[in-house]
């Protein structure tokens, strides 16, 4: 089973910072996974929310801002152990620091409602532009418009659905939107990861992740059960990776 650092190593560093993906890098993390937006002029930056309320304590929209303008908002100020200036990086910075050390790398594209029109091909034609990247790339979004774009876009880029509101009632419609869009990867809460439901999407031929799993009890849960693979904010959290140096 993979454990994919959320956010980068961000149990321990502030969520989505360059220091974040550098210490998942260090702990041995070989798959990753972040949050992808664009800002008011068209660059791709990596946040979780679509505002900087939570992280930096200011009641502004990636949206509305240029990235000169977003660069200078400190994203790390609701992180209590380590308040030290970090910015929104670029999704190309990030990728610069995890890439070399990248098994899987998981885009996950924040466009509810399609916010960001056009998202699609900017991160298609990154992806494309760096060698070796594509392979290694999945893409997943609770947005099932931006999937379809995506896969409109490219018959060969790796999809994922991103289970929101789901339920096991709802597993099976979720199973063929899932299908109509050739998604390879079934991403779900950790709520619905028991055992017939991982086993009926495994069976129905998806690589199971499952998000957020932060507890080494529920790590081992979903190991046993056979999940693919778990997003976690502590790499380290089946206890078996060291800090280098
Ligand atoms: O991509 C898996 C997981 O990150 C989805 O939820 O809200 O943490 O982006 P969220
Ligand atoms: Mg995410």
């Amino acid at each position: 089973m993979k454990v994919i650092a959320h956010r980068g190593a961000s149990g321990y560093a502030p969520e989505n910072t360059l220091k974040a993906f550098k210490l998942a890098v260090e702990m041995g993390a070989k798959d990753f996974e972040f949050d992808v937006h664009r800002t008011k002029d068209g660059i791709l930056v990596v946040h979780h929310d679509y505002d900087l309320k939570r992280t930096a304590g200011k009641d502004v929209k990636i949206a509305d801002l240029d990235y000169a303008e977003l660069k200078k908002y400190n994203v790390a100020a609701h992180f209590k152990r380590d308040k030290l200036v970090q910015h929104v990086p670029l999704l190309e910075e990030v990728l610069d620091i995890i890439e070399p050390a990248a098994d899987r790398l998981h885009f996950e594209v924040k466009n509810d409602g399609n916010v960001y029109p056009g998202i699609e091909e900017r991160l298609l034609a990154f992806i494309e532009s760096r060698p070796g990247l594509f392979g290694k790339a999945v893409v997943s979004s609770f947005d099932h418009g931006t999937l379809k774009r995506f896969r409109a876009l490219s018959p060969r880029l790796k999809l994922a659905y991103l289970g929101h509101g789901l339920s096991t009632m709802l597993l099976l419609p979720a199973i063929k939107k899932a299908r109509a869009v050739g998604a390879s990867g079934f991403h779900m809460a950790l709520r619905l990861a028991f055992k017939l439901n991982v086993s009926r999407l495994r069976k129905a031929g998806f690589e199971v992740r499952i998000y957020t799993v932060n507890l080494k009890k529920d790590a081992l849960r979903m190991k046993r059960i056979g999940v693919d693979g778990i997003f976690s904010n502590c790499p380290d959290i089946l206890g078996n990776w060291t800090l280098k140096g």
